[in-house]
């Protein structure tokens, strides 16, 4: 695999720079939140979002080798038609999950409203907040028994905020910045609402991370300087070299024997039946019982680290061990991001896990 940087870790708002598209983490707790379920979020995550990043992947290798010169127009077009839906979906999913969530370990609220500088544009491009949430909701649910997305974009060229319908994750106003994008293809509600599209819109308002969604007006209007610790997964190290990507853990685990990463995978107890596998060599732990394990770990070699979703279970430990002179890693996004890029994994093997004391 053409990773870039094996064994380090790119900021998240640099993860389109690579050969490959790499995955973006969570930044919600799928299990936290609220009237959406943990495996309705997963699924879609890994299944829906993964499966697009996967997709994306494996068109830029096609169009890698095709002799353009030679290829017939029907390949040409069936690629690079496949390769902007590709893209379209994984940049709007990673727009929709990362505007859900609540902050640090507290769940969504359902009552907060947009930051004042946010509010303030709504309020000059459609007459009030109130307005534009009548407005885009009424969009989004009008795609019941359809499919697509209703998007908030910034358009410099129409000098305002606009909502807009996507369909095929292939349909953009030109020149324009999604702030906030609601999923309204049947995957994203089934699992918990059925067919019942609108209560699934009522019920993603009511999980909207305002602050990130600000943050990306702010981006899109290029007044965000500052603004990328918020799309850092909560409790990850904070520095970069403290981290690594699902991507360049899978190619550091090809790399030999004598080089490759000592997997350790930490799961708090109450999340143990939450978890059915694990990566391959995995040695599974307790993090409250670090003083017992931390004296089977190595000393020359990396350390790959990993958790449920990348916070601070796997962040702590990380931080704790490079304290003590480990070269360790965070996986950023966790087992979740392995599942979403399609990484393997074997059942899970609970036989070295410390047991309560
Ligand atoms: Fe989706």
């Amino acid at each position: 695999m053409d990773v870039q940087k094996p064994f380090s870790s790119p900021s998240p708002r640099q993860f389109a720079a690579p050969a490959i598209m790499m995955v973006r983490p969570f930044l919600l707790k799928p299990q936290w939140m609220n009237g959406l379920s943990e495996r309705l979020l997963v699924s879609h995550y890994v299944n829906n979002y993964g499966g697009a990043i996967r997709r994306l992947n494996a068109i830029r290798a096609r169009l890698a080798a095709l002799d353009w010169a030679a290829a017939p127009g029907f390949e040409i077009n069936g690629l690079k038609r496949e390769e902007l839906i590709a893209s379209g979906s994984v940049i709007l999913h990673e727009i929709y999950f990362e505007s859900l969530g609540g902050h640090g370990d507290n769940p969504p609220t359902g009552l907060e409203e947009p930051s004042v500088e946010l509010a303030q544009a709504l309020e000059r491009d459609f007459g009030s907040v109130m307005a534009w949430r009548v407005e885009f909701t009424a969009m989004a649910k009008a795609l019941a028994g359809g499919s697509g997305w209703t998007i908030l974009a910034w358009c410099e060229r129409l000098g305002r905020l606009v909502n807009h319908w996507a369909a095929d994750h292939a349909h953009g106003l030109p020149g324009a910045t999604p702030i906030l994008a609601i999923d309204m293809y049947e995957h994203s509600y089934h699992l918990d609402f059925g067919a019942k599209a609108a209560a699934y819109v009522d019920q993603v308002m009511a999980n909207l991370n305002w602050q990130r969604i600000g943050a990306r007006y702010r981006l899109a209007t290029a007044e965000g300087a500052g603004e990328d610790k918020l799309f850092v997964p909560y409790g990850a190290p904070e520095h970069e070299e403290a981290r690594i990507s699902a991507e360049e853990l899978k190619a550091a685990l090809e790399d030999d024997v004598d080089r490759r990463p000592v997997l350790l995978d930490l799961c708090l107890p109450k999340d143990l039946p939450r978890r059915t596998d694990m990566l391959a060599g995995a040695t599974m732990h307790a993090p409250a019982a670090l003083p017992r394990w931390i004296e089977e770990l190595p000393r020359d070699r990396p350390i790959a680290v990993y958790c449920v979703c990348g916070f601070q279970v796997s962040g702590t430990a990380v931080t704790e061990l490079r304290r003590r002179g480990y070269n360790a890693r965070a996986l950023i996004g966790g087992i979740t991001a392995w599942h979403a890029i399609g990484g393997a994994t074997v059942p899970m093997d609970i036989s070295t896990y410390e047991k309560a004391t």
